[in-house]
């Protein structure tokens, strides 16, 4: 049987995930869907954001539906994504972006590089080690170049190579298995690449970048799209898999039932799409747009629909089709 880990977090993790988990089970009532507490609020309550069983359960899942976490900028907090993302190897990040005219999927490098996780905070100094490892790197571009190869055979790479010395070993690399693979290819500075992103959208096809870099530049390429609430992403390993918005838990804006739940609906059609039902994902998006097409709009994107109405909309445009 298909297990699906549902993790809502923390913020509006709360009110998008429960919109996504309906439309999966309203597509595949069959399948057997678990939730798993992390995140801030369980870490209020226990000391504990994320324990090694709540790790184990999400690798007992066929696929991950995960919200958002609260991550406080405090000395002794480590992060539940990124522990997450390293304990079930997940080093590919790949984050569409795309509308009419152009097409974008950013494929981020998710377990290395600046979030290697090996820092320190000295009384005058603090330090955070970069790490671009061969293997990482030649397994991230290799998955950028498969998917290059699944859409329209394009490879942008996103670096700092006049700067990083990792990022002229990064480069390097990309640059020499794009030639193996046939692939065509360029590369770009990275700060200008987000520039030219947001000036000519429909110039590129899949970029591959560094951890921190993917992370930015895909926040920022929201902006095409109408913004974070709008945008999904999948983190995938050799193994496992986790579908989740691109945004945060949005403090701001949690608790009021006006978050944009569409980026959440999206990666809950990016899991179906992983585990084989391909026609369910695009169920999923097509009934996105009907409501979008019918004026139904959340506030971040010009409208006053609530979290819960939009969803329900989507929900019902799902049952309706064939
Ligand atoms: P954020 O993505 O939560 O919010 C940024 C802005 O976008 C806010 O103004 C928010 O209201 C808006 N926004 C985000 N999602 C939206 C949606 N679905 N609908 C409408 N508006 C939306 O990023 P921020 O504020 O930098 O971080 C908040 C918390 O989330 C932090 O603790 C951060 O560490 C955490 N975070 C967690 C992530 C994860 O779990 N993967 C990813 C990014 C941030
Ligand atoms: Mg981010």
């Amino acid at each position: 049987m298909t297990r699906i880990a549902i993790v809502e977090g923390d913020g509006i993790g709360h009110e998008v995930i429960p919109v996504a988990h309906q439309a999966l089970e309203l597509l595949h009532p069959e399948y057997d869907y678990f939730p798993v507490d992390v995140g801030y609020g369980r870490w209020e309550q226990t000391g504990c954001p994320c324990a090694d069983a709540d790790i184990a359960a999400l690798k007992t899942a066929d696929a991950v539906l995960f919200g958002a976490v609260t991550t406080p900028p405090m000395r002794d907090y480590q992060s539940v994504v990124l522990r997450i993302r390293k304990a079930l190897d997940l080093y590919a990040n790949l984050r569409p972006v795309k509308s009419d005219g152009f097409d974008i999927l950013i494929v981020r490098e998710n377990t290395e590089g600046m979030y290697s996780g090996i820092e320190e905070i000295g009384p005058d100094r603090a330090t955070t080690l970069r790490v671009v490892s061969r293997t990482g790197t030649e397994r991230i571009v290799r998955a950028a170049i498969r998917c290059a190869g699944q859409r329209r055979g394009k490879l942008t790479i996103g670096h700092k190579a006049n700067v990083l010395k990792s990022d002229v070993f990064f480069r390097d690399i990309c640059i020499a298995e794009a030639q193996n693979a046939g692939v065509e290819y360029n590369d770009k500075y990275i700060d200008a690449l987000g520039l030219d992103i947001l000036q000519h959208p429909g110039a590129y096809d899949v970029v591959v970048t560094t951890n921190i870099f993917g992370d930015i530049i895909s926040d920022v390429s929201s902006y095409l799209v109408g913004g974070l609430g709008l945008v999904p992403s999948a983190n995938i390993g050799d193994r496992y898999a986790l579908f989740e918005p691109v945004h945060g838990s949005a403090p701001d804006i949690a608790g009021k039932n006006i978050a944009n739940p569409i980026a959440a609906l999206r990666s809950a059609a990016m899991l179906l799409a992983h585990i084989g039902d391909q026609e369910g994902a695009e169920r999923i998006e097509s009934a996105i747009g009907t409501v979008i097409s019918s004026g139904i709009l959340t506030r971040d994107i010009g409208g006053s629909a609530g979290t819960w109405e939009f969803g329900e909309a989507v929900l019902k445009a799902l049952g309706n089709c064939p």
